[in-house]
């Protein structure tokens, strides 16, 4: 029977985050270009970076801010991410409740959930965890996977169909399977306007990782592709070009 409750499905032995990321430096990078992007000129004291996983993007915050939180549910990420930021102003915390974030009212001044959403089919729910922790005026990065890129919203029209408004399941899409791992696709536009009612403003919209293609990759050096990416990141956001979309909120 599938546990609704169950959120530490990163501790599973035979599957490794780590290794997820070899052969995926474009969208690596392609994230940092655009987590530095919005957050440029600014500085905060107190961050989290939720479902932080082993930490891949945390040393980016810590250029931003003095002390990251790093909460995640998976005792093995937590592990790793201890390993891997030795010495670095990191607190781990374990996430023990599901859409939950375990900070204070008002209590945080940034907070970063990357790749994260994917795993979230009532995304509405962390949403509004996070609008209670962070402080007025706190800053928000909010990445989601997108349903809506140009890709997909090709397939779509070929069925003469649009891109529901709801969370697709892509568990078969992503890995093959359909295991109990909740496993979605998100419509920008829905995102949107849920962050809206909760008072968590958009102040700024990224299209991320818009070459993400094999061919391209086999044929272009790493540089060209970052060169481009880096050029067309902001432009594409309005057309919800790419597969992943970066929000940076305000609360108000
Ligand atoms: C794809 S990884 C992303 C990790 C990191 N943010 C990154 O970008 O590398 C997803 C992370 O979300 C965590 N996670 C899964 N379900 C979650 C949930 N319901 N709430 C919070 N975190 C969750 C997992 O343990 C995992 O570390």
């Amino acid at each position: 029977m599938v546990n609704k409750d169950k959120i530490d499905f990163y501790d599973d032995d035979k599957k490794s985050y780590e290794e997820f990321w070899v052969g995926r430096e474009y969208e690596h990078q392609s994230e940092l270009i655009a987590i530095k992007r919005l957050l440029k000129g600014r500085h905060f004291e107190l961050a989290m970076d939720y479902g932080g996983g082993y930490g891949r993007v945390t040393p980016t915050l810590l250029e931003f801010a003095d002390k990251v939180v790093l909460v995640d549910p998976s005792r093995k990420q937590l592990d790793i991410g201890r390993e891997k930021l030795k010495g670095m102003n990191v607190e781990f915390v374990r996430q023990t409740k599901k859409d939950n974030v375990p900070a204070e009212d008002s209590s945080l001044d940034l907070l970063v959930m990357i790749r994260v959403s994917h795993h979230l089919p009532e995304p509405n729910k962390v949403f509004s965890e996070i609008a209670r922790v962070l402080k007025p005026g706190g800053v928000g990065i909010i990445e989601i996977a997108s349903e809506a890129h140009f890709v997909n919203r090709l397939r779509y029209l070929k069925k003469l169909q649009t891109v529901p408004k709801d969370p697709v399941p892509i568990g078969k899409r992503a890995n093959g399977l359909v295991d109990d791992t909740p496993f979605v696709n998100h419509n920008p536009n829905t995102i949107s306007s849920l962050l809206d009612e909760l008072g968590l403003n958009t102040k700024d919209k990224l299209s991320v990782s818009n070459l993400r293609n094999q061919i391209l990759k086999k044929h272009l050096s790493l540089q060209t592709m970052l060169a481009v990416e880096r050029s067309i990141q902001g432009p594409l956001s309005s057309i919800d070009f790419g597969p992943s979309v970066f929000f940076l909120v305000e609360k108000t």
